[in-house]
């Protein structure tokens, strides 16, 4: 197939169909959905993005971890979520901050300090700081508009502010990030298991009031992030992650040009 001078090839999955589906009993659903502890990957819904959320408690305690039910809302106005587990009836220390403070600092995860962030999904008590595992840089998230570059990051967004204006969050930044987005807390859903008054799960919708993105990960020096720089890596759910490569074209079609 051949779309605007770039040819595809693709299976129509043909190969699949012969084996029929399986039918996934409501009791195995949750390893379908996200296998937590395999080292297989078991989930469906993948590749995931893996934001690293740094918090702060209403005390000051500093706080980050990894989440990759992480995904885009909206881009007008641009919205981030992400679903934080609880550890039976306890909220996790991101949760708590947020809902606390009300803001937090979205990074998002590249190759080069995967492990990194990894490290940092120990389940810590509330005081302990993990940055101090991580062994990244905490860069303190000072934003003004697009017209100022006092910093290595140029702010290629500048979302709701008024030129003269300077907006921050508290919690500072990954330095390493090759893109960190500062978040007001816009809403947060509890989800609830069918049989228990607790939730198992809060929704977290976050409204980017900022957004920092590392210059080396641009296309050219045009404000498009090229994904070959970018190396964003991706969770398949349990202990297995993914590199983005081998990237192809695809163009949407035209409704009227399709007919
Ligand atoms: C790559 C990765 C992705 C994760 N994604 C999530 C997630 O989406 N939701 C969640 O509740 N926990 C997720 N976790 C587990 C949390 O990072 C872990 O529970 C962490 O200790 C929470 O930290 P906190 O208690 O300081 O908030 C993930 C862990 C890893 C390594």
């Amino acid at each position: 197939m051949n779309t605007n001078g770039v040819t595809l090839h693709f299976s129509t999955g043909s190969s699949w169909s012969a084996a029929g589906a399986l039918y996934v009993s409501p009791s195995l659903l949750k390893l379908y959905v996200q296998t937590e502890d395999g080292s297989r990957s078991g989930s469906t819904v993948v590749p995931r993005p893996i934001a690293f959320v740094s918090t702060e408690s209403a005390t000051g305690e500093r706080n980050l971890a990894p989440f990759s039910f992480f995904n885009v809302v909206s881009n007008s106005p641009p919205i981030l979520s992400i679903s934080v587990l609880w550890d039976g009836a306890n909220a996790k220390d991101t949760l708590h901050n947020i809902i606390g403070t009300k803001e937090f600092m979205m990074n998002l995860i590249s190759e080069p300090f995967v492990e990194a962030a990894n490290a940092t999904a120990v389940g810590a008590p509330p005081d302990f700081d993990e940055w101090k595992i991580a062994g990244l840089t905490p860069e303190p998230s000072v934003s003004t508009c697009a017209r100022h570059t006092r910093y290595e990051y140029d702010i290629l967004m500048c979302c709701n502010c008024i030129c003269d204006v300077w907006v921050s969050v508290k919690p500072a930044r990954v330095k390493e990030s090759a893109a960190s987005f500062e978040c007001e807390l816009l809403s947060s859903q509890d989800i609830f298991p069918d049989d228990s008054q607790t939730p198992s799960a809060t929704l977290v919708l976050g409204r980017i009031k900022h957004a920092y993105v590392r210059k080396a990960v641009l296309h050219d020096d045009e404000p498009v992030v090229d994904a070959t720089n970018f190396q964003a890596v991706a969770r398949m759910g349990g202990r297995i992650y993914a590199r983005v490569g081998n990237l192809y074209e695809l163009v949407m079609p035209d409704w009227r040009e399709a007919v």
